[in-house]
């Protein structure tokens, strides 16, 4: 069984079909397209990737073979709350691993709709050492992290106050 053609049924879609759309259609822009789907809707619907597809006359797998190869590219909307702990060796020697582990549990016992808002990752050393342990919140670093404070921050976001620091 083929791909199912892309349909222009809800907003979202009328959206995606709207923007690709509007590209320029030339050789090898390819990948400018990609980073403009990503940059415009924060991932890489698959819709998008069909109807480029047909667009630029390449295979779907092509699209796939960029999207996977890059990092930058993402396939699936990305958390609500993005919380990247560093566990390179200046935060892991200050605690970033316990405060991993805390938070992994913590993210665990909620229930099923609000871990769904939380991405949990780790990274290694980001270059700010001097900050150690930390973790990005979103965009946001956060410096000195201690298990108490990255409740607070899982706590605040969960009750969407502003006020993680
Ligand atoms: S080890 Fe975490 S910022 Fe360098």
């Amino acid at each position: 069984m083929g791909e199912p053609e892309p349909t222009q049924q809800s907003s979202g879609s009328d959206a995606i079909c709207e923007f690709i759309g509007n590209l320029k259609v030339e050789n090898d822009n390819l990948i400018l397209a990609l980073h403009a789907i990503e940059n415009r809707f924060g991932y890489v619907p698959r819709q998008s990737a069909l109807l480029l597809s047909k667009r630029f006359s390449v295979p779907l797998a092509r699209i796939y073979e960029v999207l996977t190869f890059y990092h930058y590219f993402r396939t699936t909307p990305s958390a609500e709350h993005t919380l990247t702990i560093c566990l390179g060796t200046s935060c892991w020697l200050h605690g970033s691993e316990k405060i991993l582990r805390n938070s992994q549990n913590l993210l665990a016992e909620l229930p099923p709709e609000e871990r769904q808002r939380f991405g949990l990752s780790e990274v290694r050393c980001v270059g700010c050492c001097s900050l150690a342990p930390l973790v990005f919140a979103g965009k946001k670093v956060i410096g000195r992290l201690t298990p108490d404070k990255m409740k607070q921050i899982i706590e605040g976001l969960l009750s969407n106050r502003g006020d993680i620091s």
